[in-house]
């Protein structure tokens, strides 16, 4: 457990490799000595009417040396053995613990509590190798090969050329004894299991890198290959900024100077090692430790941290350099970790989707699923996928980056003081608010006392949805988006504002320094525009799969786990589904990428899945303008939105005019 898997075995056979012949994978080390415990196990106690057999402790094994041996020095937990050595002697129901923790860690921030079954692409093998004896003239490197094969069942290994004039050294320094990081994903390098790094004696620690490059944020954790525990994360900004805001802008950097592209390598790359350097440090490891790394991005950032111009995305057809997944050795990008370490980067699904939608794929899995579910992974540039198990379509959307509060009047990033929540009372029309890091509503006791400490300093992104869906379903906005003028004479929060009018959500309070916040016309339209052209993407791939109905929908990034389902839907960013089936996911990309990183079969699954989705570019699709148009009014034109009608009390069909038409924000506008 918890696989599931079953099998027969003679009496006396190691726990482990039972395991093994199952292809159940658990770790081991020191190649079942029971010196690195990675291999505990725990027998389960009991009749399983399930599996239909009693299991107990006692079907195993006694405790051997080795374990007292093992016990004495670091923690046994009760209950769990090492499975190299205890062996069946009888009907067992085996747990296989994924949090075997050997060293105690420093757990900074967990990147995700999901716990990923182990299989990585490198693996720490140690062996003891015969000594020199002048009979038998094999070479030390050749009697390494010789250990591994024998005693890890490696077939043909080799070793990494570049270790050859240290291994000598290595060997001896361990008196004979070494532990080798087996690179076993050799699809690259035309197959076979390669040896990319040898440490002297026994070595216990191996780490990998997962990474998510946006185009704002750069995003690390730390991973212990060994137990699958993130052991540090850490973020900074993307020093491309400095090139340029948004991608497009990166892309015509790069057009217009003839280093742009090496710049901006550098600059991300340089940015990675910092982080490297503060996450090794955190964890107490060092640069050597890490053996494996695994990179998402969108294309653009995927081609400039690979060294590739990515010019061609600037424009149609938006061809990528290379779409699949790309293996290549840290030192060829000059990553400061082990120089034999293997880097992989996930498959881009198309010009505008990339490496992280891939990874939000490979985390969702619409394609192991049997409802149709829509992932969308909301950025100002949207990356949408939908389908199920038979089928997959994939799309971006240009949704620009008013959901990150900029564009908006009062809108800033999601930081303390941000006002996050609001309601609207539909008879007075008066707001209640809540801000990041307050608990409390802004008529409750206790909410000036937030409001002084953190202070209200704008509104962030599920904010502004929030209090566009409200003055929606309040009527201070009509289906049109346009606010209605003729409720200034009911509340003095509608007033007008130039030309158009304008809703006051927060006054402004001295005590706590802060201004006050209006929500303006062109604030209404700008979320419009964005919501409309993920809508639009949507209804596009919806259209491809014949669906008018989708089952599951599913929200990625920062900004999609925060906003409200409801009023996702109210304000018609998604179609209607029923509401209990909207989530938000979370940093999905990053679990992808940690999926990659600590187990291969998650490589093939996501090369595969990717190969066979298809792809539509929306700003080619002749209905985009006709879904953008009608996604423009609230929740839209022309779609029903049954189960939202069922859970709100939408607010009676008005239009008001006067409004200026939106036009679809073009292609090569902003994007993540
Ligand atoms: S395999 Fe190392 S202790 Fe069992």
């Amino acid at each position: 457990m918890p696989s599931g898997k079953r099998g027969r075995f003679p009496k006396g056979t190691p726990v482990l490799d039972a395991a093994r012949q199952l292809g159940v994978y658990i770790e081991s080390v020191c190649g079942g000595r029971g010196i690195c415990g990675r291999c505990q196990i725990e027998a389960q106690e009991g009749h399983f009417a399930k599996h239909g057999i009693s299991s107990a402790a006692d079907h195993l094994s006694g405790v051997t040396e080795a374990e007292n041996r093992y016990a004495e020095k670091r923690v046994l937990t009760k209950g769990r053995r090492l499975s190299c050595q205890a062996l069946v002697e009888g009907d067992l129901v085996v747990d296989v613990p994924q949090d075997v923790q050997i060293n105690r860690q420093i757990v900074r921030k967990r990147a995700e509590t999901r716990v990923i079954e182990r299989d990585p692409a490198t693996q720490l093998c140690y062996v003891e190798v015969e000594e020199p004896d002048m009979e038998k003239p094999l070479g030390d490197a050749d009697r390494l090969l010789h250990a591994l094969e024998k005693e890890w069942g490696f077939q043909k290994p080799r070793i990494a050329s570049r270790l050859l004039p240290q291994i000598q050294k290595l060997l001896r320094a361990g008196e004979w004894k070494v532990t080798c990081a087996v690179y076993i994903d050799g699809r690259a390098e035309g197959g076979g299991p390669i040896v990319t790094a040898i440490f002297p004696g026994f070595h216990n620690v191996g780490c990998g890198l997962a990474v998510d490059i946006g185009s704002t944020t750069i995003a690390a954790h730390l991973t212990s290959l060994l137990s699958g525990r993130t052991m540090a994360s850490a973020g900074a900004p993307n020093p491309q900024i400095r090139f340029g805001e948004d991608l497009m802008s990166r892309v015509s950097y790069v057009m217009m100077n003839p280093e742009g592209r090496a710049q901006m390598t550098k600059a991300v790359r340089d940015a990675i090692g910092v982080l490297i350097a503060e996450l090794v440090q955190g964890a107490g490891i060092t640069a050597d430790d890490v053996l494996e790394a695994v990179f998402v991005g969108n294309p653009i950032m995927h081609h400039l941290f690979l060294g590739i111009d990515p010019t061609e995305l600037g424009g149609a057809p938006f061809a990528l350099a290379v779409s699949d997944a790309v293996t290549l050795e840290a030192r060829e990008i000059g990553l400061p970790i082990n120089d034999g370490a293997h880097v992989y980067v996930l498959p881009c699904i198309a010009g505008h989707v990339g490496a992280d939608a891939a990874a939000v794929t490979l985390a969702e899995g619409p394609h192991r699923a049997d409802e149709m579910t829509l992932v969308v992974d909301v950025g100002t540039n949207a990356e949408i996928v939908l389908g199920n198990k038979e089928k997959l379509v994939a799309a971006s959307s240009p949704t620009g980056p008013a959901f990150e509060g900029a564009e908006i009047s009062g809108g800033q990033r999601a930081a303390p003081g941000a006002i996050e929540r609001v309601r609207i009372d539909r008879e007075t029309l008066e707001p209640k608010i809540k801000v990041i890091g307050g608990d409390e509503w802004s008529n409750e006791e206790g909410f000036e006392k937030v409001a002084r400490d953190v202070g209200v300093t704008g509104i962030c992104g599920s904010g502004i949805i929030e209090v566009v869906g409200e003055m929606y379903l309040a009527g201070i906005i009509d289906e049109d988006g346009v606010i209605d003028g003729s409720l200034a004479a009911k509340s003095e929060r509608i007033q007008p504002t130039g030309r158009t009018f304008s809703y006051l959500l927060w006054r402004g309070d001295e005590a706590a320094k802060s201004q006050e916040i209006k929500i303006l016309q062109t604030d209404i339209r700008a979320i419009q525009l964005a919501k409309a052209a993920l809508y639009a993407g949507v209804r596009l791939l919806m259209d491809r799969l014949g669906l008018e109905q989708v089952e599951a929908i599913k929200l990625a990034g920062a900004f999609g786990s925060y906003i409200d389902p409801t009023y996702a839907m109210v304000i018609g960013l998604i179609p209607d589904c029923p509401i209990d089936k909207v989530k938000g996911v979370g940093n999905a990309a990053g679990t992808g990428a940690r999926m990659a990183l600590l187990n291969r079969s998650y490589r093939r699954e996501i090369e595969e899945v990717v190969r066979r989705i298809e792809k539509i570019e929306t700003a080619m699709e002749p209905r985009f303008q006709e879904h953008f148009v009608a996604a423009m009014a609230f929740p839209n034109k022309v779609e029903a939105f049954p189960h939202l009608a069922g859970a709100v009390t939408l607010p009676p069909r008005k239009v008001l005019g006067g409004g200026e038409d939106g036009r679809p924000r073009r292609r090569g506008g902003r994007r993540r």
